[in-house]
């Protein structure tokens, strides 16, 4: 009987403390955005869309980066009614060509004076390779981004004080960065189920930490500031390529432990606005808070051979 009251204490002490953790802290700046221009990448649904939103309603010019003109046109319709901001315009943007990267800089730059802060929080889980030969988690996640930031630096500069936030994960701490198998594969691993998938997720999530770490170093005399993030275990459609026994067995976490995707903006609006963070450039946040990261998450050697190889990946050295 005793076992039994301790198990069941155990369990409802348990379900709070996880009701608890999962409960996320909410962005406390009370910035506005007049006259400010955002890009948000991936922000035709899931964590970008909410984040969009937000940025919309603090009266910023939206840029949104998306793929398909289809979606996004639906996205930007629901935030201009939401928010009763007009400024919310679509521009293409395809991650998985570094061709569509480069017109999508160009036609921004020769468009829009002004960059105020740069999200990049499109992401996937998918297999495949991008229109360059790349590893298609790799090239969107990492690549596509990485020659985003660089095409734009400049203007982010000019316009400073400005940021650039990268939406990371959690799962970077499984990652690591095979040097070897990118020069050969150009992926960061080989292998297309659901688990290799997942590994190679969590080698470019570590890929977008170290990208932050290495750029707040190239920011060092500048007004720009950038960081990197966690947003929380959220409910998105980023798992609708899963398989049948990924999606099964992942089922009962999110339904009991994810959480909506207005929480998930909360950490990147938080980067984004937040005042006084500067100082903390090229750090890792989650739950509105800076974060401790692990040593090879912050090796200067691995972030800055990451970066060469990423020019050379990109045909810019
Ligand atoms: N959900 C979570 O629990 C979680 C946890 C940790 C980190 N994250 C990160 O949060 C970010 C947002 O993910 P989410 O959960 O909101 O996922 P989502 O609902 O699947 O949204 C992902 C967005 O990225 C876009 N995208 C994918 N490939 C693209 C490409 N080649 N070019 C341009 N855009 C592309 C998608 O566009 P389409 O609609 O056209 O595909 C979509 O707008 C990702 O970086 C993800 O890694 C999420
Ligand atoms: C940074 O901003 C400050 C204040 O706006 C300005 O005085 C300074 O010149 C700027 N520095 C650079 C490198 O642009």
């Amino acid at each position: 009987m005793f076992t039994l009251l301790v198990v069941v204490a155990g369990l409802v002490a348990g379900y709070g403390l996880l009701k608890w953790y999962i409960k996320l802290p909410r962005c406390k700046s009370a910035a506005t955005l007049h006259g400010k221009t955002v890009i948000v990448t991936g922000s035709n649904t899931g964590i970008g869309k909410t984040t969009a939103m937000d940025l919309a309603r603090r009266g910023a010019r939206v840029i949104m980066a998306c793929r398909d003109r289809h979606r996004a046109e639906a996205a930007i319709c629901d935030i201009k009614k939401e928010t009763g901001n007009n400024e919310v315009v679509f521009m293409e943007l395809d991650l998985a060509s570094l061709q569509s990267v480069r017109c999508f800089a160009e036609n921004f730059l020769k468009s829009e004076p002004r960059l105020d802060i740069l999200i990049n929080n499109a992401g996937l889980v998918n297999g495949g390779k991008t229109k360059d030969g790349m590893g298609m988690i790799f090239g969107v996640n990492h690549l596509g981004h990485f020659l985003l930031t660089v095409l734009l630096l400049d203007r982010l500069k000019e316009c400073g004080p400005s940021r650039v936030v990268t939406v990371s994960s959690k799962g970077h701490v499984h990652g690591k960065i095979d040097f070897n198998c990118l020069s050969t594969h150009k992926d960061l691993a080989v292998g297309e189920t659901d688990w290799a998938l997942f590994q190679k997720y969590c080698h470019s999530k570590l890929c977008n930490v170290l990208f932050t770490h290495e750029l707040a170093k190239r920011l060092d005399d500048t007004n720009v500031t950038c960081y990197s993030l966690h947003p929380g275990g959220i409910k998105t459609e980023i798992g609708r390529h899963a398989g049948f026994w990924a999606r099964t067995m992942l089922a009962p976490i999110i339904a009991l432990c994810f959480v909506d995707a207005e929480s998930g903006a909360q950490t990147t609006l938080h980067c984004a606005l937040q005042e006084g963070i500067e100082s903390l450039s090229g750090r890792y946040f989650s739950c509105c808070a800076v974060e401790e990261l692990d040593a090879k998450a912050k090796d200067d050697a691995v972030a800055k051979k990451l970066w060469e190889v990423s020019e050379t990946l990109c045909g810019m050295s």
